[in-house]
């Protein structure tokens, strides 16, 4: 098991993409500045692909011109092709990150080409990128299944995540874009991908659809990866997965991290006051169980009853 995890924030993109009702910036910049503060190192804070496809991001330059940037903290951001890369280091945009499908129907779906074609589109952004002195991350969608082809072989998934590598990602997250994967499934994946990508260069980004995403992370953790994209509140989906629900809350992500001894620098208490506002904002209770329980207990106390 690692000591350290490294916990990349999805909310203000991953999470908030897929939201029906159009979020405003100021809510996206405040939520950005409250992870900041609950000690995220790493939030991703929007997108740069087109506003026809997401429009939910569509704000991406006006939230990077808002948002404070605090000191040793990360705002990626997506970049699908070259001309989303321009406009991200335009906002000012120091790191970013590709994303690619280890499926090639959902390739087709979500940035409506193969995977050898959004291979080749992330080659000028990497030259770009470099260029600029800026980072990029990759990922690799449908790790563990598809909504279109169902079962995904290991080895697809190694081959893009390979090439992404070698492209010169700093990092390759492995994405269960549908959440239907299993531990053992995933430890199968994980094996078969470290053979080709340094088990240290991989994250962990688990949607959280059948309830699968904290064991998976467990499997992860056993297999020696100490990077997971979580979403506070658990928010999101995918535009282009039906039934898609969010990323694994943060919050039970370091709940758990924290009762294994393994460092996040993320204080928790900070964090359920954040997925606690932002589900306000949004209407809802948050998905985790861990906001609600800690949530619960404070109201049962506000309230001079047992806690
Ligand atoms: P396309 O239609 O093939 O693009 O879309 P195109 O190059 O043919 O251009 C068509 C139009 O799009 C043009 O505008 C371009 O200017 C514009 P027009 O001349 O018609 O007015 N365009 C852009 N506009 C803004 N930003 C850009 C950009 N590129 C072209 N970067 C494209 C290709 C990739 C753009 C489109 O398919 C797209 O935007 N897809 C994004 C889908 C998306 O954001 N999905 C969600 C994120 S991925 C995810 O959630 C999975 C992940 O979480 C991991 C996991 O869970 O598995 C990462
Ligand atoms: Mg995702």
């Amino acid at each position: 098991m690692p000591k350290q995890v490294r916990i990349v924030e999805m909310g203000p993109r991953d999470g908030l993409q897929n939201e029906k009702q159009l979020v405003d910036t100021e809510t996206k910049v405040e939520l950005i500045a409250r992870l900041g503060a609950a000690g995220l190192k790493a939030i991703e804070a929007t997108s740069f692909v087109s506003p026809r496809w997401v429009p939910q991001m569509g704000d991406n330059a006006e939230v990077m011109a808002r948002i404070l940037r605090l000191p040793g903290v990360a705002y990626p951001v997506l970049t699908p092709n070259l001309q989303g890369f321009e406009a991200a280091l335009a906002a000012g945009a120091t790191e970013v990150a590709v994303f690619g499908a280890a499926s090639e129907s959902f390739s087709r779906k979500n940035i409506n080409c193969s995977i050898a074609e959004s291979l080749t589109r992330f080659e000028p952004v990497m030259l770009a990128a470099k260029a600029a002195g800026v980072r990029v991350r990759g990922y690799v969608s449908c790790v563990l299944g598809c909504p279109y082809e169902g079962e995904i072989a290991p080895d697809a998934v190694a081959g893009v995540a390979a090439t992404l590598f070698e492209m010169g990602c700093f990092e390759v997250s492995l994405g269960d874009t549908i959440g239907t994967g299993t531990p053992g499934k995933t430890r199968r994946m994980l094996d078969t991908v470290a053979r080709r990508v340094p088990i240290d260069k991989l994250a962990g980004h688990y949607h959280d659809t059948y309830g699968q995403a904290m064991v998976n992370i467990y499997a992860s953790l056993e297999a020696g990866v100490a990077v997971f994209d979580t979403a506070v509140a658990g928010l999101g989906g995918c535009p282009y997965a039906a039934g898609a629900s969010g990323n694994v809350a943060t919050e039970d992500v370091v709940y758990m991290l924290d009762g294994l001894g393994i460092e996040t620098g993320i204080d928790l208490d900070a964090l359920v006051d954040t997925a606690g506002w932002i589900s306000e904002r949004l209407g809802r209770a948050p998905a985790s169980k861990v906001a609600r329980a800690v949530l619960a207990k404070r109201g049962l106390a506000r309230a001079g009853g047992k806690v």
